[in-house]
């Protein structure tokens, strides 16, 4: 190989320039990198989804915002915390700008929940931190979430999709308490937390 070489194909590269089967080895290294990651994080959907039970917004059910508090299971009388006969609980809410309806309720530890949600205005957020409890909740949709208190504590339920300017201060409790405690509660005041 000379400078001179006929073609310039066989003629040594200049300085600093990178033959073209390196740049070929090397974006076939990235290719393997970048498949790699695709399949880890198909990998860690999967997985999570089966172990932790992380529901995905999943359910399609629909409901007219405007009219939802004139009736129905969403009107006032019906929001918060309602006991099944096989003993599971039902939580109603409500969220609105910049609130949940109601800001507090009370639930048993150990005891399947059932969270049903829906927007009267824009997308809401609803999440209980450290639980598989994480969805958003449109206007025109009921979201639902199960899920089962391990701890008695209070949970805080900081909506966590923006929703206009007082999106920070849109929070609401849920107050787990121990399962004997909870039989002995009136309707009422499994909805609302009296400040100790
Ligand atoms: Cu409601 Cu952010």
């Amino acid at each position: 190989m000379t400078d001179t070489h006929p073609d310039p194909l066989y003629r040594p590269l200049p300085d600093g320039v990178v033959p073209a089967e390196v740049i070929a080895r090397t974006e076939k290294r990235w290719l393997a990198v970048m498949v790699g990651i695709l399949i880890l994080m198909m990998a860690v959907i999967v997985v999570t989804g089966m172990t932790h039970a992380v529901h995905p917004p999943s359910n399609v059910e629909t409901i007219e915002p405007v009219t939802l508090h004139l009736g129905g299971e969403f009107a006032e009388s019906n929001l918060g915390t309602a006991q099944e006969r096989d003993g599971s609980l039902t939580v109603r809410l409500v969220a609105g700008q910049y609130g949940f309806t109601p800001d507090c309720t009370k639930v048993a530890v150990d005891t399947p929940v059932r969270f049903r949600l829906t927007s009267i205005d824009v997308v809401h957020g609803f999440l209980l931190p450290l639980t598989n409890v994480n969805t958003m909740v449109v206007p025109g949709f009921v979201a639902e979430v199960h899920t089962r208190f391990t701890r008695p504590g209070v949970y805080r339920m900081p909506c966590n999709e923006f929703c206009g300017p007082g999106h920070h201060g849109m929070w609401a409790r849920v107050s787990v308490v121990p399962k004997e405690e909870f039989p002995a509660l009136a309707a009422t005041e499994r909805s609302r937390c009296v400040q100790q």
